[in-house]
């Protein structure tokens, strides 16, 4: 097993170009810089996140609703959230070639480009402007959100009504985000457009603290139940004159990616910062009627805040192996079966029409359950390779004794162990070893063997 943080970047660049799972964007033009577009397994592996994350959050939560809001949102939002101002990075400018560098990174006076010389330094937004309507004026101005966050925020006394929730309550969304970077890199760690998982937990004041440990926890545990190593996690502390705008206390959930220690996640107490500014810009009350006490007042807020691509990135970068396999070497993704993006794969032990016939029927009735891949080019062991380095857990084995004993062969990832199960036992079987049943004993009828070594 690859050791936490010593996995190489090129490598998982390199396999999720030459498999599908991430290309960068608009590539036949060059690409467009800090973009990038997942590619037919990498939407499964993003979708599979997304949708482990709302399973968690949302469907096995009462005190948590999902919501979906627009990108462009009114302006004052963000007058109100505090962007307008503070969402900006200090930054000169070279006065010959005119890139724009951030002040902090320089080690020198003079462009790191052409030598040039620098502007004094000046706050630089991060936000993505455009007009809305058919007029470019100021007044037309709109902005891509820079975060998901505000949406909820703006929301709170909608989701109050319609849903009766009581304190304390969640609001979660997952969406696009927009920032125009300046240092951007490490793959899809950090981009211009990407997407967050975000939950608002509103509180009463009092309980914010045992809330805020309570969903640290909560978060940290949800990438170990999926398989990431916890030695690859750390919680560090925001000090103090690090804490955004926002936040009374915040945290983030590190990785340990192949650049070094690096944000996942962060977890802020914003305390009630959003709903007394979107009260005050927007004259609306955001109050919150408490029945029991009959007390109105605003709740705070415990936000944990996590990246969908970089979570991307931190489970392939953990499920990332390279195991001898004779004179080769055997790449595989230990994806957990949630994740993979591929449940099953069906392989014919050959293309003879009878062979043929089994397999295409077992491949559609798989279909029904899972994303499943069917392929039948080149040797069984060069094909349970390709089916290792994009994580598949099984593959589902049809030869010649299959037409006989109506039966067929389930083969694991990591183990590379095989057991023979009869065909109508097939999906049940599957269902139960994807859900983490171990491949031990067989199923009625079955047998178990050890894969040789491919052909
Ligand atoms: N609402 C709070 C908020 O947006 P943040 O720490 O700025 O907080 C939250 O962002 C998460 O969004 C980060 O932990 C990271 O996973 C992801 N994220 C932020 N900027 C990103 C970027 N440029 N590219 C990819 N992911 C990013």
């Amino acid at each position: 097993m690859t050791e936490p943080g010593k996995v190489d970047m090129e490598k998982i660049v390199s396999l999720c170009r030459r498999r599908g799972f991430i290309f960068p964007s608009s590539e036949i033009y060059g690409g467009l810089s800090s973009c990038w577009d997942y590619g037919p397994l990498g939407v499964e592996l993003k979708r599979n996140i997304k949708q482990a994350w709302w399973r968690a959050v949302v469907q096995e939560r009462d005190d948590m609703v999902g919501m979906d809001a627009s990108i462009l949102m009114h302006p004052q939002t963000w007058a109100a959230s505090g962007h307008l101002e503070g969402f900006a990075d200090l930054l000169v400018e070279c006065k010959n070639c005119h890139l724009r560098w951030r002040n902090d990174d320089l080690e020198s006076n003079n462009c790191p480009s052409c030598g040039g010389e620098l502007t004094e330094p000046r706050l630089f937004n991060l936000m993505f402007k455009t007009f809305m309507g058919p007029v470019e004026e100021e007044a037309s101005v709109v902005y891509l959100r820079p975060e998901t966050a505000q949406g909820m925020f703006v929301n709170f006394q909608n989701v109050v009504n319609t849903t009766r929730k009581r304190l304390p309550f969640g609001i979660a969304q997952i969406g696009k985000a927009f920032r125009n970077e300046i240092t951007t890199g490490n793959f899809i760690f950090r981009s211009r457009e990407f997407e967050q998982m975000e939950i608002e937990f509103f509180v009463k004041p009092e309980t914010d603290k045992e809330w805020f440990d309570y969903w640290l926890e909560e978060r940290l545990n949800w990438y170990v139940k999926l398989g990431i190593k916890k030695e690859s996690l750390r919680l560090r502390q925001h000090a103090k004159g690090e804490l955004a705008h926002y936040a009374r206390e915040c945290y983030d959930i590190d990785y340990l990616f192949p650049m070094g220690w690096s944000e996942l996640e962060g977890i802020a107490n914003r305390g009630d910062f959003d709903l007394v500014q979107h009260a005050s810009f927007s004259g609306k009350s955001l109050d919150y009627f408490d029945n029991d006490t009959k007390e109105h007042f605003l709740p705070y807020i415990i936000e944990p805040s996590a990246g969908v691509d970089r979570s991307v990135l931190a489970f392939l970068c953990d499920a990332y192996d390279e195991e001898p396999d004779k004179d080769e070497i055997r790449v595989l993704l230990h994806l957990h079966p949630t994740l993979a993006p591929i449940k099953v794969a069906v392989l014919p032990l050959s293309r003879r029409e009878k062979l043929v016939e089994v397999a295409r029927q077992i491949d559609a009735d798989l279909r029904q359950c899972w994303m499943v891949s069917y392929d039948d080019a080149q040797s069984i062991g060069r094909r349970y390779r390709r089916q290792d380095e994009i994580g598949t857990p099984f593959c589902v084995t049809v030869d010649f004794q299959s037409l006989e004993d109506n039966q067929v062969t389930i083969r694991e990832r990591d183990s590379m162990n095989q057991i023979r199960v009869p065909i109508a036992e097939l999906r049940r079987t599957l269902e139960a070893k994807l859900q983490g049943e171990s491949l031990f004993p067989p199923p009625p009828g079955g047998q178990v063997w050890k894969e040789e070594s491919p052909a």
